[in-house]
């Protein structure tokens, strides 16, 4: 199983970047739908949009139709929790009417686990009691097979970059950890948010952080002809040995592959790299 994980796109459709927020998206899409195997999902790990706004969801939607393979999504801090369910309702996997963007996918040979770790007061992560509950629930409902969780932020202490913190105490954050390690099923977990590569783990269980989409707000150090790069993650299962983690880099390649039609003022070229 092949899982492309992508985070933090911010798309903004008045910011002055938000053209290259939007190409920085298309291309991975197209860099994706080139792979060889395609992979068997894509997750966005979360902050789709940067302002939770329908208009900004919509240019979202419209860059993530030209995906060859199935799409799942996380809601992050910058998300607006009911505009993201109704952009993405026709997905059919995200449970209308509930307080929390949470779900599992069973159709793999590793159950998918989304997580909810938005808090009402801050960017950083939540999980509060009633989230715990829903995790174990979901963690329980299949026995046989291993699972990937995905989280916004990270649930461990990132030792890179000024805070090591991602969720609003650490006491919440050792809520979560626990419930992750509930049973020994939870072989991964994988998050976005701190736009920067990290890893870390929750006990015995691997946790990587995949650096933000956006390339102009993208943090950590790129040589010069890295910088309009977007980066993500391809996780590789394998039955014997867990997920392989390896960094893609979208290159800047041929012009002008795929369009990308919301508005005239934002159809964008997308290319393919590499
Ligand atoms: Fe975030």
């Amino acid at each position: 199983m092949i899982i492309a994980q992508i985070s933090d796109t911010h798309i903004a459709l008045d910011s002055p970047d938000a053209d290259q927020r939007i190409r920085d998206f298309a291309r991975t899409i197209a860099d994706i739908n080139a792979l060889d195997p395609t992979p068997d999902v894509i997750v966005h790990t979360g902050d789709i949009v940067h302002n939770g706004r329908r208009d900004e969801y919509a240019q979202a939607v419209a860059i993530l139709s030209k995906a060859r393979a199935p799409v799942y999504v996380l809601a992050g801090n910058k998300d607006n929790r009911a505009n993201l369910r109704e952009a993405f309702s026709a997905y059919g996997y995200l449970t209308p009417h509930s307080d929390f963007v949470d779900y599992a996918i069973e159709d793999y040979p590793v159950r998918l686990i989304a997580l909810d770790t938005l808090s009402s007061s801050s960017n950083k992560g939540d999980f509060c009691a009633e989230r715990v509950r829903r995790l174990i629930d979901l963690i329980d409902a299949e026995t046989s097979k291993p699972i990937a969780v995905f989280t916004h932020h990270p649930p461990f202490e990132v030792t890179v970059g000024p805070d090591r913190l991602h969720f609003e105490t650490s006491e919440i954050m050792s809520r979560l950890r626990r419930a992750l390690q509930h049973t020994g099923r939870v072989i991964a977990v994988f998050s976005g948010h701190v736009h920067r590569a990290a890893e870390g783990d929750i006990g015995s269980i691997p946790a990587t952080v995949v650096p933000c989409i956006a390339t102009t707000l993208r943090k950590g150090e790129y040589p010069p002809h890295m910088k309009m790069c977007p980066v993500y993650h391809v996780h590789r299962f394998d039955p014997l040995w867990g997920f392989a983690t390896e960094t893609r880099i979208v290159g800047a390649g041929p012009p002008a592959v795929n369009h990308v039609d919301v508005s005239p003022s934002i159809a964008l070229a997308t290319s393919i790299i590499l």
